[in-house]
């Protein structure tokens, strides 16, 4: 099939079912190798269906290590990830086989912030023992005492990893009169803090910790960051938040933490190994759990399409990548 200015389309893998917009788009501008179905392929599926492909469009939870990079046809110039993350592709393997990698900053920002404050909230105040107790008919009345939960009003929230989407969170809370404390890599500068408090050393932040958001992203320096020696940092009663990647906290440890009383709550969108969850979080009453949601609104999955398609045109028109990582 050709372009209406004569050109020939380059064929473009999409690993997923994605948005209709954004499918419509695809086709439109590219020859597309579809997943009828949705199911998740593993690594060699990948490999065989990008045969004859120019590019691959690929999700979060498509796992992209090197082997799968290396075996991928010569005929695949490029990987756009429908994500902002980038863990689960071997950027090293990508670089060293000459394929071009781009992500979709950005467009998730306020969709995953919104997402951090639902967890926070209802991590805080018992939301979801509230819900299921309506929902199984077993609510008999207001009670002075009944799920009582954490305040968060004026509270002190601590931030791990101040870039977008940290920063929205942080927005969002100074709706809470929350007192804002931040670790960084690097300190913002000081008018883009707007009065937040930054630590230089992460685990200071702990100490101040009323409630945690984590938002860094996984790497090896991050795997299970959040382990028992930090979470016996935190204030006694701290709940925690976390919407960046579920190898950032260590499992047992918050598991331990919740179960013992040391936490209050966690809040957790995001889980190592998903979608199989650790089997401690769901009998937790303290757990506000969510099947990674973040950037799960319709406006959102549309921007995060259309820019993987951006940078993806951007590749094949030979222009500069609006969102290239390698
Ligand atoms: C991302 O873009 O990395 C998110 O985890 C998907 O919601």
């Amino acid at each position: 099939m050709n372009h209406p200015n004569g050109t020939k389309l380059p064929v473009l893998l999409l690993t997923r079912r994605f948005p209709d917009a954004v499918t419509a788009r695809a086709a439109r501008d590219y020859r597309i190798i579809v997943n009828e179905d949705d199911h998740a392929y593993g690594p060699d599926e990948i490999a065989a269906k990008a045969e004859g492909a120019d590019a691959v469009m690929v999700s979060a939870v498509d796992k992209i290590p090197g082997d799968l990079i290396r075996a991928l046809p010569d005929s695949v110039r490029m990987i756009a990830t429908f994500s902002v993350g980038t863990d689960h592709i071997d950027l090293a393997a990508a670089k060293e086989r000459g394929i071009v990698v781009s992500n979709t900053p950005g467009v998730l920002t306020d969709a995953t912030a919104d997402i951090a404050l639902l967890l926070l909230l209802g991590a805080a105040r018992r939301a979801s023992e509230g819900e299921r107790l309506i929902r199984e008919d077993r609510w008999e009345g207001w009670a002075p005492t009944h799920l009582v939960g954490v305040h968060v009003t004026g509270k002190r929230l601590a931030i791990l990893g101040m870039g977008r989407i940290g920063q929205a969170v942080a927005r969002r809370a100074r709706g809470f009169d929350m007192e804002i404390h931040y670790h960084n890599r690097r300190r913002l500068p000081v008018g883009e803090e707007l009065g937040a408090v930054y630590h230089a050393d992460a685990d200071d932040l702990l100490a101040v910790a009323d409630f945690l958001s984590i938002h860094s992203p996984a790497s090896p320096e991050t795997h299970h960051w959040l382990n028992a020696e930090r979470i016996a940092r935190l204030p006694d009663g701290a709940v925690v938040v976390n919407t960046a990647r579920g190898s950032v906290v260590d499992d047992e440890a918050l598991i331990a933490a919740l179960a013992s009383g040391k936490l209050a709550a966690a809040g957790l969108d995001v889980f190592e190994n998903e979608p199989r969850l650790h089997p401690g979080y769901a009998p937790l009453a303290n757990t506000f759990l969510l099947p990674h949601l973040g950037s799960a609104t319709d406006q959102t999955r549309d921007a995060m399409g259309f820019t993987a398609l951006n940078n993806l045109d951007a590749f094949f028109a030979g222009r500069d990548l609006p969102n290239r990582v390698v």
